[in-house]
C-alpha cells in the first residue's frame, strides 16, 4: 500500500516536494489556503522579477542614446507593466496547478491546523497521513514607528502593486527586497532613498562586490544612507516626513510619497498547532534536524519556516529530502552549496564563502579577482561594470566561495556551484574552455588571477 503524505503550504518548498512525493509513489495530499506557487510565485520572486525586466528595459530605452537608439517620447504604461507582471504570475500559478494534477496531487483550500502527529484538520475536516510536511513560509516583519500605520507605509507585497509610479520612496532597510526594490523603481524614474542602519547595505556580500554596487547605485542617483535609523514618519500633505537619525546623532527630514519597509522577513508559526502537537520553535523558527524532521519525528519542516536560508531554491532542495526521508529514501542535500542571487543591474550572485566569511573561520584561503572591464561581453552589455571573486582553499586550491557582480551573474553562478558540488579545483577551471566571447570568460580569468596569471588583465595588476 502506499504511503499517504500531507504537505501544508504550496510554495516552492511544498508544491516540488508534492510533485517529488508524488513520483516516489505516494498519495499526496497538498494544503493551500490561497493560490499555489507561495510568496514566490505570486507576491514575491516572479512579480518582482517581471517588474525589474520592464524597469531594465525601460531604462534602456532611456539610455538608448549612447548607442545610436533615440526614442522620443519615451512613455512607460503602468496598467500595461501591472497586467504584464499578472499575466506572467497567472500563467506560472496555471503551470504549477496542472503539474499538480498531473501528478495525482490532491490540493485541499483551506487553511490547515495540525491536531497531532499524524493528523490535520482543514475546513472542519480531518485528514490523516503517514507524514506531513511543513512548508509554510514566511511573512514580511512589521517594524513599529510612530507613523507605522499611515497609509503610505507599505510592505513589499504592496510595493508590487502601487496604483502608479511615485516620484519618490524611501526604502527602509538595504538588504536584498530593499536593493531590488530601490533599483527597480530608481530605474522606471522615483527618487529613491535607502536607509540602513547597518554601516553598510547588503551585510554577508563580499565588500569589494558591495563597494562597487553602492558606487553604481549613488551614479544611479539613488541616495544611500548607512548607520542610519529612521525614528517617526508623519503625514506631510500628500507626501510623508521621515525623520532620520544618522550615527546616533544627526537628523534629517526627507520626504516622499512611499515608505517600503524591507527589513527582513520572519517565518510563519502560528495559530497551525505546531506548539500544541509539541513542535519546538525557537527564535520564531520551527527547530529541524539535518533530515528536516521536527521535534515529532512524522513531522517535517521545510524552507522558510525552519531554515536560516529565506530562498525558493532552499525550500524546494530541503522539501525533496523530506519526502524522499519521509518515503524510506536516502536523500542528497548539499546545504553548504547554496547558490543566492540579487536581480539588479547589474546583477549580483554569489556561492559558498566571502573572502571575508573564510578569515573569520581560520579557513586559510587566496582569492582570485577579475574586474569585468578586461571581459569583451560585459563592456558591450553593461559597459564593464562589474567583477568576478574567486576564493579558494590555499592548500589544494579548492573552490570555496564564488561571487559575482556584473552582467548575467545569476545565471553565471550556476557554473561555480557545479564546480563546488565537483570539489573542482582552480585548476579545473582554468583548464575548462569557455566560448568567447560570454561573460562566462572572466570565470577562468579570476581564476588565473588566484596567481597573479589573468590574460587580460595588466601583469602586475591583477593579484
Ligand atoms: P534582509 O535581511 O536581506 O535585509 C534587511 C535589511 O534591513 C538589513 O540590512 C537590516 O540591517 C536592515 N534593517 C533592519 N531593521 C532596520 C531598521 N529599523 N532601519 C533600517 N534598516 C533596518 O531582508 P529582506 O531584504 O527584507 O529580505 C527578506 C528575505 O527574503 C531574505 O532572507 C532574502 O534572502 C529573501 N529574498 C531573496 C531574494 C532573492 O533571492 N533575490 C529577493 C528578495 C528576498
Amino acid at each position: 500500500m502506499s504511503k499517504k503524505l500531507i504537505i501544508v503550504g504550496g510554495g516552492p518548498g511544498g508544491y516540488v516536494a508534492a510533485i517529488r512525493a508524488a513520483q516516489l509513489g505516494a498519495e499526496v495530499h497538498l494544503i493551500e489556503k490561497k493560490n499555489v506557487g507561495g510568496v514566490c510565485l505570486n507576491v514575491g520572486c516572479i512579480p518582482t522579477k517581471a517588474l525589474l525586466h520592464v524597469a531594465e528595459s525601460y531604462q534602456a530605452v532611456l539610455e538608448g542614446k549612447s548607442i545610436g537608439i533615440t526614442v522620443d517620447n519615451v512613455k512607460l504604461d503602468w496598467q500595461t507593466v501591472l497586467n504584464y507582471k499578472k499575466k506572467v504570475v497567472d500563467r506560472l500559478v496555471k503551470g504549477v496547478e496542472g503539474l499538480l494534477k498531473a501528478n495525482r496531487v490532491s490540493v485541499h483550500r483551506g487553511h490547515a491546523v495540525l491536531q497531532g502527529p499524524d493528523r490535520v484538520e482543514i475546513n472542519g475536516k480531518k485528514l490523516s497521513a503517514d507524514s506531513i510536511v511543513l512548508a509554510v513560509g514566511s511573512e514580511p516583519a512589521r517594524l513599529y514607528f510612530p507613523g507605522s500605520n499611515l497609509p503610505g507605509v507599505i510592505d513589499s507585497t504592496a510595493a508590487l502593486s502601487l496604483e502608479y509610479i511615485p516620484e519618490s520612496m524611501i526604502i527602509l532597510g538595504g538588504g536584498v527586497i530593499g536593493v531590488e526594490f530601490a533599483v527597480m523603481y530608481s530605474n522606471f524614474g522615483c527618487k529613491v532613498t535607502i536607509v540602513e542602519m547597518l554601516p553598510g547595505i547588503l551585510a554577508g556580500v563580499d565588500s569589494e562586490i558591495v563597494e562597487q554596487f553602492h558606487t553604481e547605485l549613488t551614479r544611479k542617483g539613488i541616495t544611500v544612507l548607512t548607520g542610519a535609523r529612521l525614528t517617526e514618519v508623519m503625514q506631510a500633505g500628500s507626501k510623508l516626513s521621515a525623520h532620520i537619525e544618522i550615527s546616533g546623532k544627526k537628523l534629517e527630514t526627507i520626504t516622499a510619497e512611499k515608505i517600503l519597509v524591507a527589513v527582513g522577513r520572519k517565518p510563519r508559526t502560528k495559530e497551525m498547532g505546531l506548539e500544541e502537537t509539541g513542535i519546538t520553535v525557537e527564535h520564531g523558527r520551527v527547530v529541524v534536524d539535518k533530515l528536516f524532521r521536527t521535534s515529532v519525528s512524522s513531522i517535517y519542516a521545510i524552507g522558510d519556516c525552519s531554515s536560516n536560508m529565506m530562498l525558493a531554491h532552499v525550500a524546494s532542495a530541503q522539501g525533496i529530502a523530506a519526502v524522499e526521508h519521509a518515503l524510506g529514501h536516502k536523500p542528497s542535500y548539499f546545504g553548504n552549496i547554496i547558490p543566492a542571487c540579487i536581480y539588479t543591474s547589474p546583477e549580483i550572485a554569489s556561492v559558498g564563502v566571502t573572502e571575508e566569511q573564510a578569515r573569520a573561520k581560520g579557513i586559510e584561503c587566496k582569492t582570485g579577482v577579475f574586474q569585468l572591464s578586461g571581459n569583451a561581453k560585459a563592456i558591450i552589455e553593461s559597459k564593464g561594470c562589474g567583477m568576478i571573486k574567486i576564493v579558494v582553499g590555499s592548500k589544494y586550491g579548492e573552490i570555496i566561495g564564488v561571487h559575482i557582480y556584473g552582467p548575467r551573474a545569476t545565471d553565471l553562478i550556476a557554473e561555480a556551484a557545479l564546480a563546488m558540488r565537483l570539489e573542482a579545483t582552480v585548476d579545473e577551471l582554468i583548464s575548462t574552455i569557455h566560448a568567447h566571447p560570454t561573460v562566462g570568460e572572466a570565470m577562468p580569468e579570476a581564476a588565473l588571477a588566484v596567481d597573479g596569471l589573468a590574460i587580460h588583465w595588466p601583469p602586475g595588476m591583477n593579484k
